[in-house]
């Protein structure tokens, strides 16, 4: 389907050609000029002489207006049949338009359809869960999804360049492992040649051999927990990042874990500003994302929760109900810390003052997220470490490899993992980690 392209008069009367453009951000560069853009028709709305499309591309949507007195017959003719989700190219004037989240708005001289959408299934109208989910796939077109996905991205690249201005380097650790990392409940079992071979639950014990070989290390990759349970807060697969530093104390750490989200919040705050309009999230509690954090001991949070009439006795991990009461007394992140050794990994090193307690961190968001990070200072010494690992019955064998990080060369060290949806979640505000993946994979779901 090639159409003529409307062209307009230069100062020296050749005809100018429109400069191709593929990104709504590209537009901006363009104010003033012709362009051509290809993208889908988001929203339509016409009197029958005015059009006003909806057109989305690359980064976002850009609102074109077409006059039926100025196109020719062929093209208004196309607009009129175009639907939502038709494959289009639109051709015209940059205009700015500071109203418009784009910031230009394109003032139209030519319209192809390139591609005819029947019936596409997702409307504006309301559409439950189930039939969303079914539809993931297509879903993510939406203004909602788009923006949550706009943000993911941004505070990936914003891990990357937290890690990378502090000197860190990026370890990229493996998915097929041969043993558990946390806890052999969770685990997603694989046939290796014959051998058992497990999805990875964590990068972390891999990154801590990395970083005695070059002293601040992150791996940023998918894990896997087969979780039976169905809450909002649980995925099967999920995106965890994982610093590990050699020579960090536990006070540090929690430093570090409190630097990071700050620097990422912040980040958000003021890079997706228009993803955080579509996704109508109030900013303010966000904007009190400032350190340092409020700290509490596992034994004052379970006295606070005793107050508070929860059930939860000393020994108890947390359950979802019990952070989102700790955490909604404060107005910014918690970071509560020396757990019971009882219900930690078996790698978590003891607290000096009470060796019943471990040098751990779970770092709570506001508003009801829930856990986001989960860190610890490591056992450095190679005897206790043997120990523990026989204590958590897990296979000495196959943590050979692993204890030599004490044997050659030991050295304190600490390290947390925060999950990428959980984040997520929280900075946009949506009450379930399904929305902050593209494809989420839940239990017994596994489709699209
Ligand atoms: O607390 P976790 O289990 O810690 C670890 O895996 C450590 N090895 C990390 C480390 O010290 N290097 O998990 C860390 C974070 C949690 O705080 C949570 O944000 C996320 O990973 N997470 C999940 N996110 C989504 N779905 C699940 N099923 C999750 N399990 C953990
Ligand atoms: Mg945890």
């Amino acid at each position: 389907m090639s159409q003529p392209i409307e062209t307009t008069e230069r100062h020296d009367g050749e005809p100018r050609e429109p400069v191709a453009v593929d990104s709504i951000q590209a537009l901006t560069r363009h104010v003033g000029n012709d362009v051509e853009l290809r993208g889908w028709i988001d929203h339509k709305r016409s009197s029958g002489k005015i059009a006003f499309l909806q057109v989305r591309a690359a980064g976002g949507v850009v609102q074109a207006v077409a006059s039926r007195a100025d196109l020719p017959p062929a093209d208004w003719e196309q607009i009129e049949r175009a639907t939502q989700e038709s494959t289009v190219r639109v051709q015209g004037l940059v205009k700015e338009d500071r109203r418009a989240p784009s910031g230009v708005e394109i003032q139209l001289r030519g319209f192809t359809l390139l591609f005819l959408t029947q019936e596409f299934p997702i409307t504006p109208k309301e559409h439950g869960t189930a039939f969303l989910m079914e539809h993931r796939h297509l879903w993510l077109r939406s203004t909602r999804q788009r923006s949550a996905l706009r943000v993911r991205s941004e505070v990936e690249q914003g891990i990357r360049d937290f890690f990378y201005e502090r000197d860190f380097t990026l370890i990229d650790s493996p998915i097929l492992t041969p043993a558990a990392c946390e806890g052999t409940s969770t685990l997603f079992e694989t046939d290796y040649f014959g051998d058992k071979a497990y999805l990875s639950q964590s990068g972390q014990l891999y990154l801590e051999p990395a970083a005695a070989a070059l002293g601040k290390v992150y791996c940023f990759g998918p894990t896997f927990r087969a979780e039976k349970s169905k809450t909002r807060r649980h995925l099967m697969e999920f995106w965890m990042v994982e610093p590990e530093v050699a020579f960090l104390e536990f006070d540090g750490l929690c430093r570090l874990a409190e630097e990071f989200v700050c620097y990422l919040t912040a980040r958000v705050l003021d890079r997706c500003r228009e993803e955080l309009k579509g996704l109508e999230r109030d900013t303010t509690r966000l904007e009190q994302v400032v350190g340092p954090f409020p700290r509490v001991t596992y034994t004052e949070a379970i006295e606070l929760l005793r107050q508070a009439g929860a059930a939860t006795a000393w020994g108890d991990d947390f359950g979802g109900e019990d952070e989102t009461l700790l955490a909604s007394r404060y107005d910014r992140p918690l970071l509560v810390t020396h757990f019971p050794a009882s219900f930690k990994a078996f790698y978590m090193q003891p607290a000096p003052e009470d060796p019943r307690l471990v040098l751990g961190l779970d770092l709570l968001a506001p508003e009801g997220y829930g856990e986001i990070i989960g860190g610890s200072q490591r056992i450095h010494d190679h005897d206790l470490l043997l120990a523990r690992i026989e204590q958590h019955r897990l296979p000495v064998a196959a943590f050979q490899w692993y204890l030599d990080v004490r044997r050659y060369g030991a050295f304190p060290h600490s390290g947390f993992g925060m999950g990428i949806e959980r984040f997520v979640a929280w900075m946009c505000g949506l009450s379930h980690l399904r929305e902050t993946i593209p494809y989420p994979r839940m239990l017994y779901k596994i489709y699209p």
